[in-house]
């Protein structure tokens, strides 16, 4: 039996997910604990699994605080919040959820283009507020057919070429390895590509090599005419810079899933008519959600019963 193995749980986030652990292990709430000191004083011998997400992993203090750690399984496809070196330097395993959130996140990577282009939100403001009875919303801009470049061509990257590909759109990218098996142009910089794009979507993990990988130099050759979509991480982008190239008109528009400092928007933003702006909800559906909370549970289970994990990442 698992039941007295204890699985740690950084932060709500899916109820689902918490009644399937409690089913099976000796669930933890971490934030039910005011202090850290008192947790680890309780529990610090028993916590054999740790589970994060996209905002809260396990950083080396916390892994070195757990003298009992195998496994950390992460309730994401991104594990830019644990510590992977420290996990390698001491055998912990680390687990995410990959596949299943894919078509969702490519999804809103379409999304948000069009809503870019065709500037949906405002069009609905515009019924809303009753504008319409008074004249035709002004005229916007055309997706199908655009450049599209993908920087990062994995599972989300390759997802979103082949939906871009069903609205008629060039599509090249710029990845660690060309791919060419896949037919699409390769750009050996982020800059050559951001140079040969009307729209440039963001779908890379965040790694050092990657952090402001969207920097100044990228956002001028994407240019006055181009647009950003970033469905990956906030800090690919250099935000600061993101902002001023908006406010100042080397940058055709912005749309963003993800911050730098989340649920941190900078207010800049709010004001401009060429952006929106997304709480960070790629994979947030019912389906993909509990399909996520099914690979934690079973990576877990499979850990714990000797078996080979289902989605490894270490
Ligand atoms: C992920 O999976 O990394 C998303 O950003 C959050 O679900």
């Amino acid at each position: 039996s698992m039941e007295s193995i204890g699985v740690l749980m950084m932060c709500p986030m899916s109820s689902y997910l918490e009644n399937e652990l409690q089913k099976r292990f000796n669930l933890i709430r971490f934030w039910n604990f005011q202090e850290k000191s008192v947790f680890l004083e309780t529990h610090r011998n028993s916590i054999g699994a740790v589970v994060g997400n996209a905002s809260t992993g396990a950083d080396a203090e916390l892994i070195n605080d757990l003298p009992k750690l195998e496994i950390i399984s992460s309730f994401s496809v991104g594990i830019d919040k644990i510590d992977l070196g420290k996990c390698k330097e001491k055998g912990i395993r680390v687990t995410n959820t990959p596949d299943v959130l894919t078509e969702d996140v490519a999804d809103v990577a379409i999304s948000l283009i069009l809503t870019l282009l065709r500037r949906l939100c405002e069009c609905d403001r515009y019924v809303r507020s009753g504008k319409w009875k008074y004249g035709d919303f002004q005229l916007t801009t055309k997706f199908s057919g655009k450049s599209v470049g993908i920087l990062g061509l994995g599972r989300i990257g390759t997802a979103i070429a082949k939906r871009a590909e069903a609205f008629s759109c060039p599509v090249s990218y710029y990845s660690r390895r060309v791919k060419p098996d896949l037919g699409y142009k390769y750009y050996p910089t982020v800059v050559e590509l951001a140079q040969n794009s009307d729209i440039l979507v963001v779908a890379c993990p965040l790694t050092d090599e990657t952090r402001h990988i969207v920097n100044r130099n990228v956002m001028d050759a994407l240019g006055a005419k181009g647009v950003l979509i970033n469905i990956g991480r906030g800090p690919h982008v250099d935000e600061q810079e993101l902002v001023n190239a908006l406010t100042e008109g080397r940058l055709g528009g912005a749309a963003l899933d993800v911050f730098e400092q989340e649920p941190h928007v900078p207010e800049e933003l709010f004001g401009l008519q060429n952006v929106v702006l997304l709480p960070h909800v790629g994979s947030g559906t019912v389906e993909t959600e509990n399909a996520m909370a099914d690979l934690v549970v079973a990576n877990l289970e499979a850990h714990f019963a000797g078996e080979s994990l289902l989605t490894p990442v270490v």
